[in-house]
């Protein structure tokens, strides 16, 4: 089995090789620079893993790894419009640092890149391949916009919400685990509780990512602490505290989400405040450790020794500590 070091090299390298025309540049430099800002890698780096398990050829998952890697960061562009969010990885968004209009066309065009390097997977499973990533790519759709429209509502249930980032994010890691276990040779059903496995795990991660948007150190977060709190997002610590909040803080947990031109600031201080005394933090984080433990429940269940789910064991384990 390689290293995780090993693996992680293999990616770096294949994102430095990845190279895309000059002209227009409006349409190209906007994937370099996103691409090159790094972020954790976390879904090739799952994939690479889940091929590696099963003794597969990590050299030939590579594209596929970094298929997703393009996918992933053509939806954080995309993202950071709808969210109107200023920074990303530490820097300027891309549509802040260009435009709307450039951030929309260079998605685009990363996911057609994305697909190109997935059809680089050996023909006898592209169609396998394919089918995954199809409905991975189907299932973050939905979920962003299921997230856009809880923005609107104050009604939702945590069920509602568990739903919402399971489609957004953990489908994703899912879908990586999957492909990488397909790759790898693995048995269905070893693949599909691998998909389990990251879908788990991928809700525990956006539990954490939740988490950090309120609780996360700014110069090491990389992104707008209090983002979802000025959009009002509807995640575990807002559910929780509109569903525990009384009376006066009701009022006023109410007020902030009502007023369209409050200062930005005075509303995340308020709200945290809010989340502090209700202690939704602790809520927030006693589901996360629900669904890493169902993530390990999957990856036991997988018909290898240990020895060989380590890896994807200790690194899940170590994403939970992380602080961006
Ligand atoms: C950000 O993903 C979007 C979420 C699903 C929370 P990551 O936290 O994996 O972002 P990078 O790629 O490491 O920057
Ligand atoms: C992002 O959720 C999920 C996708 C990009 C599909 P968030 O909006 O919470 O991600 P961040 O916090 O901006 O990275
Ligand atoms: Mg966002
Ligand atoms: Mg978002
Ligand atoms: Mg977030």
């Amino acid at each position: 089995m390689n290293t995780l070091k090993n693996l992680q090299l293999l990616i770096e390298k294949g994102v430095n090789d990845l190279k895309f025309p000059l002209q227009p540049a409006e349409l190209y430099e906007p994937i370099t620079y996103i691409l090159a800002l790094g972020g954790k890698r976390l879904r090739p780096a799952l994939l690479l893993m889940a091929c590696d398990m099963f003794g597969g050829d990590t050299t030939s998952a590579v594209p596929p790894a970094l298929a997703i890697e393009v996918f992933h960061n053509f939806t954080l562009v995309h993202d950071d419009i709808m969210d109107n969010a200023p920074l990303r990885r530490g820097r300027a968004t891309v549509h802040e640092k260009w435009n709307t209009n450039v951030g929309i066309l260079s998605g685009d065009v990363m996911l057609v890149e994305a697909y190109k390097l997935i059809m680089q997977v050996e023909n006898s499973i592209l169609r396998d391949v394919l089918d995954i990533f199809n409905t991975t790519a189907v299932g973050v759709c939905e979920g962003q916009q299921f997230d856009m429209n809880f923005e609107r509502q104050t009604d939702v249930q945590i069920d509602a919400y568990l739903n919402m980032i399971r489609l957004k994010t953990a489908v994703l890691l899912g879908g990586a685990l999957k492909i990488g276990a397909l790759i790898g040779g693995a048995a269905a059903q070893d693949a599909e509780l691998l998909y389990t496995f990251g879908e788990q795990l991928g809700i525990a991660f956006q539990l954490q990512d939740d988490i950090l948007d309120v609780y996360g150190d700014p110069d090491k977060f990389g992104k707008q602490v209090g983002g979802d709190i000025i959009s009002n997002k509807k995640t575990y610590l807002l559910i929780k505290a509109i569903e525990l909040a009384q009376g006066q803080q009701a009022l006023e947990l109410l007020m902030w989400l009502n007023n369209d031109n409050c200062d930005n600031l005075k509303k995340i201080t308020a709200v945290t405040n809010i989340y502090n005394q209700l202690q939704v933090r602790q809520y927030a984080e006693q589901a996360m450790h629900e669904f890493i433990n169902k993530a390990f429940e999957a990856l036991h269940k997988i018909k290898l020794p240990f020895e060989q789910k380590q890896q994807l064991h200790d690194f899940a384990e170590g994403l939970m500590m992380r602080e961006n």
